[in-house]
């Protein structure tokens, strides 16, 4: 069974978008996952397809009804995680990225306006989740994010020329810096010990790379024990 995708948008020509192309779209066009965008205008009460209306209690801005929101999420009800992409939710990480990627697939509400009635948030226990601290103008791109995120880690996705074994956020540190050939250019070596062939020095060199730039850059993150680095010389 492949990972499906519902997009629930005001924007279902966004998609695929740029998952047509590379990874995902070589995925999508192999079967690996289906992605399908339904446009949320379809789900409104009135002729009109009005999804939209002004907020209780004044302020600037539209809130998307809840009526409309329900009746599309009922609409793919079949027990995938169902997620509301907003500036308000838990930030998206590799372990929820990884927990998704080995479920059935997700259904994404991308949200517009000022967002969404809160009640239908509530009432469908949509989990909320943003994709950083900013505030973009719809939830469609963020749902690009996290649909690549998840597709490169399915099945068969990723070729021997990419792996997830020991990227960013693996074992809580940021990666490693990366240096192919010249290994001198405009003036600037590769560090000497990645040319050495010395695989344990290599390793240590690596982790201790990965361990300064996660405390330098991302000090909030925790890194995992050293499980399967060299053992000191
Ligand atoms: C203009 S934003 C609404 C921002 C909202 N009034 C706030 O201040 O939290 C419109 C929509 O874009 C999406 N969005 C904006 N920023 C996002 C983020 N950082 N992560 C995920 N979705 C986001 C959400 O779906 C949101 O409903």
């Amino acid at each position: 069974m492949s990972f499906a995708a519902t997009v629930l948008t005001l924007s279902p020509g966004m998609f695929p978008g740029p998952l047509s192309e590379s990874l995902a779209g070589r995925a999508l066009a192999a079967g690996r996952w289906t992605l399908e965008a339904r446009d949320l205008r379809g789900y409104a009460a009135d002729r009109g397809g009005r999804v939209d209306d002004t907020p209780f209690g004044g302020g600037a801005g539209m809130v998307m009804r809840p009526d409309v929101v329900d009746a599309a999420l009922a609409d793919c009800a079949d027990g995938r995680p169902s997620i509301y992409l907003t500036p308000r939710g838990r930030l998206l990480n590799q372990a929820r990225v990884r927990a998704l990627a080995a479920g059935p697939g997700v259904v994404l509400l991308c949200g517009r306006y000022e967002g969404v009635d809160q009640r239908v948030i509530e009432a469908r226990g949509l989990e909320e989740v943003s994709i950083g601290d900013y505030v973009l103008a719809g939830g469609e791109p963020a749902a690009i994010v996290l649909l690549d995120a998840c597709v490169r880690l399915l099945p068969g996705v990723m070729g021997a020329a990419e792996s997830a074994e020991e990227e960013s956020f693996s074992d809580g540190l940021l990666e490693y810096p990366h240096y192919t050939r010249p290994a001198v250019w405009q003036g600037r070596e590769v560090p000497g010990v990645l040319l050495s062939g010395h695989h344990a020095a290599i390793a240590a060199w690596r982790r201790a790379a990965a361990e300064r730039a996660t405390r330098e850059r991302r000090p909030d993150l925790r890194p995992s024990p050293v499980a399967s680095a060299p053992a000191a010389p």
